[in-house]
């Protein structure tokens, strides 16, 4: 299976500078062909990277960091499922910490995300990890379970699916989770999909928080490791590329292993 770099780019770079971003890294599949590639632009370039997407015969897929509910209607500044794929985007995420803790957003909501991305025909990336007083306490998995559980409740098990674990106290901190506990969380978070139903394959774990070119390499050689999910250091090409090229060795390590 290839190896998943997405890129967050959050509330970041207007449009000159998304495009620029997006033609520099445009050809990632090429030196790269073990990794997918999915950028998260912010919603004002979303239309313009598929429009650059199209003018130069293909590029990294792209994603919604965000949608409503809802599929239209009277709310004002929000942005539905249908809208993002409609500009071009094939993926959506869901549930990230920063919505969680910032917006308020709850795992019941994600729930209904989930739904509306799914209505639409988007891959939604489903963000679930603990916060440093909860990791303290030593409620990681009970947490990891509970967000799986009430976004996925009832939820059709071969709809598509993306999942990223992202403990709260490693996004933007510069502070990386150690593999131990990122094989250990991955393993958590796979034993809970296997249990609703989903199966190996059907959705991959990406691991993000503090993701760097140095990092990188010992990150993605962690087995249950499907890919990254990357905010600050995808927001050059240098440090996006060299990502990808972490990704792109640890797939061809483990691909010459199964062979
Ligand atoms: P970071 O962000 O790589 O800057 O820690 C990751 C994320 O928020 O998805």
């Amino acid at each position: 299976m290839n190896r998943i770099l997405a890129a967050n780019w959050k509330m970041n770079l207007g449009l000159a500078d998304a495009r620029a971003l997006y033609t520099a890294v445009a050809d990632a599949k090429a030196m790269c062909p073990r990794v997918t590639t999915i950028v998260f632009p912010p919603f004002t370039a979303l239309a313009a990277l598929a429009e650059t997407a199209r003018a130069r015969g293909g590029g990294p897929a792209l994603g919604g960091q965000n949608c409503h509910m809802d599929a239209k209607g009277a709310f004002t500044g929000e942005i539905s499922a249908e809208q993002v794929r409609d500009a071009g985007a094939e993926y959506v995420l869901v549930g990230h910490s920063e919505r969680r803790r910032l917006f308020c957003e709850s795992d019941q909501l994600a729930r209904s995300k989930l739904a509306a991305a799914w209505r639409a025909g988007l891959v939604p990336l489903l963000c679930v990890g603990e916060t440093l007083a909860e990791r303290e306490r030593q409620e990681t998995r009970t947490v990891l379970a509970r967000q799986l559980q009430r976004a996925l409740e009832s939820s059709p098990p071969r709809a598509p699916l993306h999942v990223a674990y992202e403990p709260v106290w490693a996004i933007g901190t510069g502070v990386v989770a150690a593999p131990e506990q990122v094989a250990e969380a991955h393993a958590w978070v796979r034993e809970e999909l296997n249990g609703l139903g989903r199966s190996e394959g059907g959705a991959p774990i990406l691991y993000g928080g503090s993701v760097d070119p140095k990092n990188a390499p010992s990150l993605a050689a962690i087995a249950e490791v499907d890919g990254f999910l990357v905010g600050g250091a995808s927001l050059t090409a240098p440090s996006f590329l060299a990502i990808a090229a972490a990704l792109d060795a640890a797939a061809a390590r483990a691909g010459a292993r199964v062979h």
